[in-house]
C-alpha cells in the first residue's frame, strides 16, 4: 500500500484526499491519500516521513509551496525558475520536487476556451499559485501581466517586461471593463471577502478564482450576477492532481481517468 498526502495550513477544505482516492479506487490502485495541518516548524519531519519511505508523495498547498524549497535535494528546473513546488516525492534516495500547478492552470483555461494570448491580464496575489500562473499566462503568450499584491514588495519583485507590479488597493487605475481577472489570493476562501472592490466588476470581463471550495467565492458571485464569464478553480486543481499522479507512479495514469465523473464526484462534495 503506498502512501500520499497533502500538508498546509489550512486543509480542512482541501479537497485532494477525495480526488485522489476515487481515482486509486477507479483504477484499483492499491494506495490512499490523506491531508496532514502541519505548521512550520514541522516541514523538515514531513521531508523525513518521505525520506524513510512512511510517506510516497505529497503535495503542497497554502502557505509552504515556496519555503518548503529550503529542504528539498532536487526542485525540476521549471518549477526553480517558477518559484513554487507543489508535488514532492523521493527518486534515488534524493528527495525531489515539481510544479504541477502551471500545468493545472493552463489546462483549466484550454477547456474552458479561455485564451489570454496577446492580452493584458490582471493577476491578483504574487503568493506560490500567483507565480505559477504567472508562468502559466507567459506560456499561453499574455501580452501584458498587471500584478497586484497586498504587499507591493513581493510584485516588485517579479516585474520584467511582461509582469507590471502594483499595489492591491491600486486597482480602480488597472481594472477595465473586459479585463481577464485572476484572483490567486485566499481572500474568499474562509469568508464572503473578495480580493477587489465588486464595483470594479463588469459583464465584459472574465474572472477567475483560484479557489475552488467554496465553489462560488464572493468574488465570483458577483461576476455571475452581473453575467460575467467566470471560472472557478475546480477544473485547474483537478489538471494539478493528475499530473501529481503521473509524476509519482511515472506514467500516464491520468489518461485512464473519467475528468467529467470525476469533476462530478468533486462537485457534488462542495457547498
Ligand atoms: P499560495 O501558495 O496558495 O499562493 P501564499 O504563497 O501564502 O499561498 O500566497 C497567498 C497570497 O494571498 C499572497 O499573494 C497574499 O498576499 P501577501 O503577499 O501580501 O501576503 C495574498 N493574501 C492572503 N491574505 C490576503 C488578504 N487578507 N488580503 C489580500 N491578499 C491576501
Amino acid at each position: 500500500m503506498k502512501h500520499f498526502a497533502v500538508i498546509g495550513s489550512p486543509i480542512e477544505f482541501s479537497l485532494s484526499p477525495a480526488l485522489h482516492n476515487w481515482v486509486f479506487k477507479s483504477l484499483n490502485i492499491q494506495a490512499e491519500y490523506e491531508k496532514i495541518n502541519v505548521k512550520n516548524e514541522e516541514l523538515l519531519d514531513i521531508i523525513q516521513q518521505i525520506k524513510n519511505g512512511e510517506l510516497d508523495g505529497i503535495n503542497v498547498t497554502i502557505p509552504y509551496k515556496e519555503c518548503i524549497m529550503d529542504f528539498l535535494d532536487e526542485i525540476n528546473p521549471r518549477a526553480e525558475s517558477i518559484g513554487s513546488v507543489n508535488c514532492i516525492m523521493k527518486s534515488n534516495s534524493k528527495i525531489i520536487s515539481n510544479n504541477t500547478d502551471w500545468y493545472g492552470f493552463i489546462k483549466a483555461l484550454e477547456s474552458n476556451h479561455i485564451d489570454p494570448s496577446d492580452k493584458e491580464v490582471i493577476v491578483l496575489g504574487a503568493g506560490g499559485t500567483g507565480k505559477s500562473i504567472l508562468f502559466s499566462l507567459k506560456q499561453l503568450g499574455a501580452k501584458k501581466i498587471i500584478l497586484l499584491n497586498r504587499t507591493f514588495e513581493k510584485a516588485k519583485d517579479l516585474q520584467d517586461k511582461i509582469i507590471i507590479p502594483y499595489p492591491l488597493y491600486d486597482t480602480k487605475h488597472v481594472i477595465k471593463n473586459d479585463s481577464i481577472i485572476i484572483n490567486t489570493t485566499s481572500v474568499g476562501m474562509q469568508n464572503n471577502q473578495s480580493p477587489l472592490d465588486l464595483d470594479l466588476l463588469h459583464n465584459n470581463q472574465i474572472l477567475i478564482d483560484v479557489i475552488y471550495n467554496p465553489k462560488e467565492t464572493a468574488f465570483l458571485k458577483f461576476g455571475n450576477k452581473i453575467g460575467a464569464k467566470t471560472l472557478n478553480g475546480l477544473d485547474m486543481f483537478i489538471y494539478q492532481g493528475l499530473a501529481s499522479l503521473d509524476l509519482w507512479f511515472g506514467e500516464s495514469l491520468s489518461k485512464q481517468v473519467n475528468f467529467i465523473q470525476l469533476k462530478t464526484y468533486l462537485e457534488a462534495k462542495l457547498c
